[in-house]
């Protein structure tokens, strides 16, 4: 085998954060090189906590987790209790972890690991406000060309908000951040709710998930049953939308995946539309295409593909 594709998760867990990290763990495709903790589904204090559970629910103690900022840029932390619980991951209650929480920055870390490992071999997996990586890109411009990718989950084009009418959550809470890495100049592939609303679950997956009558499989299930009430009673869908998964799918089975190399910058002046991705899908302007933008997602494959991960572990 190739080897593995070295990538930072940056994490505001969340449900679906946990989902993506625990199919992260599974695959040997990925070398997690760490956790990086950000305060946005829950405050930061909940954040690095959860992302420790995750990885200890995966007997993988051994990942390093770091916190990272604990508010926007700018702004005030804008929370979603309401989607994902107090604890950021109501569900099946997890112990307390007992591997500990590195003393570093995760800015620091960011910092220093694109600096220490060769240029263009490092993919960062944001999942949450895009805070922490701002701030190391601000606090040191050296590190954006080393980037090998930036896959992240945020926006939205023809699908709207979900937290405004035109803005998703994890663009909303940091606009700035987000405007700041939109602009950097890094291959950016964005998973939009245009294609996580296309991928919601099934009543038969969660219930495979609770049949592997693993650890990992009670707690997927538990976690999707939790946040499935929200989704449904919001959207009139059946099932939920796993959304930060797809970073990790993409990463490994990109074919899953279709979109648009196209120009996506986001606004931050105006209070109406605050945190939208204004996405040049029909290609209308002459602005320089900057990411990926998805749309599609093959929803079977993409189900498929976390069954037989998440039943590794
Ligand atoms: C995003 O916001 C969070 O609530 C989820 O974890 C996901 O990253 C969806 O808008
Ligand atoms: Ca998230």
């Amino acid at each position: 085998m190739k080897h593995p594709r070295k990538i930072i998760i940056d994490t505001d867990p969340g449900q679906d954060d946990a989902v993506a990290i625990l199919l992260a763990l599974a695959s040997p495709e990925l070398q997690v090189l760490g956790l990086t903790a950000v305060a946005g589904n829950v405050p930061l204090a909940l954040t690095q906590i959860n992302a420790r559970k995750v990885c200890e629910l995966a007997g993988r103690t051994e990942i390093p987790v770091f916190a990272g900022c604990d508010a926007p840029l700018r702004r005030k932390l804008v929370t979603a209790e309401y989607v994902h619980g107090k604890t950021g991951l109501d569900g099946i209650p997890l112990p307390d972890p007992t591997m500990p929480l590195q003393p570093a920055h995760a800015v620091d870390v960011l910092i220093d690991t694109l600096r220490r490992e060769p240029p263009g071999s490092v993919t960062l997996c944001p999942l949450g406000p895009l805070t922490n990586i701002a701030t190391a890109f601000t606090r040191a411009p050296d590190i954006v060309p080393r980037v090998a990718e930036i896959v992240l989950m945020g926006g939205g084009c023809f699908e709207g908000g979900n937290v405004t009418p035109a803005a998703e959550f994890n663009i909303y809470v940091d606009p700035e951040a987000a405007d700041i890495v939109f602009r950097s100049g890094v291959p950016l592939v964005v998973m939009p709710l245009d294609v996580t609303h296309k991928a919601l679950t099934s009543r038969d997956w969660v219930e495979g998930m609770r049949s592997l009558g693993t650890p990992v499989g009670q707690a997927v299930a538990s976690w999707t049953d939790f946040f499935e009430r929200f989704d449904t009673a919001k959207y009139g869908s059946q099932g939920a939308p796993l959304h930060d998964p797809t970073v990790i799918a993409y990463l490994l089975d990109p074919a899953l995946f279709t979109g648009r190399h196209i120009n996506v910058e986001i606004e931050t002046g105006s209070e109406l539309t605050l945190g939208m991705t204004v996405a040049d899908w029909w290609r209308v302007t002459d602005r320089t295409p900057n990411a990926l933008f998805m749309g599609g997602v093959d929803r079977e494959g993409f189900y498929r593909l976390l069954t037989e991960r998440l039943g590794r572990l």
